[in-house]
């Protein structure tokens, strides 16, 4: 058999196109596996990480955080997966800055403790739109204690339940409100804040109504609604929970931190989950955060809970994923078709 080559998409320099060319192949470490990959998935971090190199530690650069494919080398002391396996996972060159911890190459080295068993009836590509939305779900909806995202900014602590495999969950009487539940990331924490057992309401497009829905949101509110504000307070006052935990905004921008302070002033406050950093003045009443999707805290959700939620389809692999081509060559075109914006979909690669 001839000997396993590895290639990689790098970034030679910010703002440039990648470029494919030979990489060394990786080796596993204690606690890491080294993945050959058949999917990857586009994030809009990556975009940023392209244009502005943000987050590069080490150049040339390669990086990309979701993986689907088989198991090339496990660690030695890696107990749960073996040569072989089918498994998806969480790359970690955002925070490591090592290239062979980047997604966008043949073979990627992955945590093991932030990797799954993918059931033999899901498909790499389907499967590849899971990792790094499910990591920043996590995040989102389960710290306990506010920790640091960045230099001066706090991560939110909303110290939610993990998801449970109940089917339906046992209500927590909690209303969460997702702002952007269709989007990879808002519509993944739609699905795993219903798994444990809150009443979601969510905003997306008038077209995602159905989608967000299909996730586990309770009602749906569209984003372009001048009324928006007035029909979100007055859902989370007919929902019938006891409490209103506050809003996770997966979008982040001034427009939606306008509509989420109103709203979190006519409820007498509750957290404030951002994606971004949130406004820098909120309320007393106000708990804001930004999420930073790389944390232990989703540990137990990656050994225990994402192969069996697969495999009962208590997490369904959304949003669809749209697979943009073949080859390693094909991630500069989905880098260009995210930056243009997706609706409900996450652009792939197979390799
Ligand atoms: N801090 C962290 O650790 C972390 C981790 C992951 C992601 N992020 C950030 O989170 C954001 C979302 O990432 P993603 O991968 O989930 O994005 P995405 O799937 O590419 O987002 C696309 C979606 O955004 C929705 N959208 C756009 N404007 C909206 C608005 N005003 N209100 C409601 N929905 C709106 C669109 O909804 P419709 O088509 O329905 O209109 C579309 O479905 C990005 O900025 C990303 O950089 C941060």
């Amino acid at each position: 058999m001839a000997a396993a080559k590895n290639q990689a998409a790098f970034l030679i320099k910010a703002g440039t196109p990648l470029e494919v060319g030979d990489a060394p192949l990786p080796t596993a470490g204690p606690g890491e596996l080294v993945v050959k990959n058949a999917a990857i998935a586009i994030n809009p971090l990556d975009c940023h990480m392209q244009d502005v190199g943000v987050f590069v530690q080490q150049w040339p650069a390669v990086f990309g955080c979701d993986v689907a494919g088989k198991v090339y080398e496990a660690g030695p002391d890696v107990q749960d997966f073996k040569k072989g396996d089918r498994v998806i996972g969480h790359a970690i060159n955002l925070v490591s800055g090592r290239p062979q911890d980047g997604a966008f190459s043949l073979y990627t080295v992955i945590p093991a403790n932030k990797a799954a068993i993918l059931p033999d009836a899901i498909s790499f590509t389907d499967g590849v739109v899971v990792p790094f939305a499910i990591e920043t779900a996590v995040c989102a909806l389960s710290l306990k204690e506010p920790g640091v995202a960045m230099p001066g900014v706090s991560t939110p602590a909303l110290g939610l339940p993990y998801p449970s495999l109940e089917n339906p969950a046992p209500s927590l009487g909690k209303t969460l409100v997702i702002y952007g539940g269709s989007s990879s990331v808002g519509s993944m924490t739609t699905q795993l804040a219903t798994a444990a057992g809150i009443h979601v309401i969510s905003v997306a497009g008038a077209h995602n109504f159905e989608f967000s829905k299909q996730c586990g949101a309770a009602q749906v509110f569209d984003h372009k609604d001048p009324s928006l504000v007035e029909k979100i307070v007055e859902a989370v006052g007919k929902s019938g929970q006891a409490e209103f935990v506050g809003i996770f905004d997966a979008i982040a921008t001034p427009e939606t931190y306008t509509h989420d302070l109103a709203i979190l002033a006519q409820l007498g406050g509750g957290h404030l989950a951002c994606v971004h950093p949130p406004p820098s003045e909120v309320p007393a009443n106000v708990k804001a955060g930004m999420i930073f999707a790389v944390n232990d805290i989703a540990t137990p959700v990656w050994k225990d809970y994402v192969t069996p939620a697969l495999q009962a389809g208590k997490i369904q692999c959304l949003p669809p994923p749209t697979i943009v081509g073949k080859g390693l060559e094909f991630i500069q075109e989905c880098l260009k078709k995210s930056k243009a914006g997706v609706s409900a979909t996450k652009l792939v690669v197979e390799l």
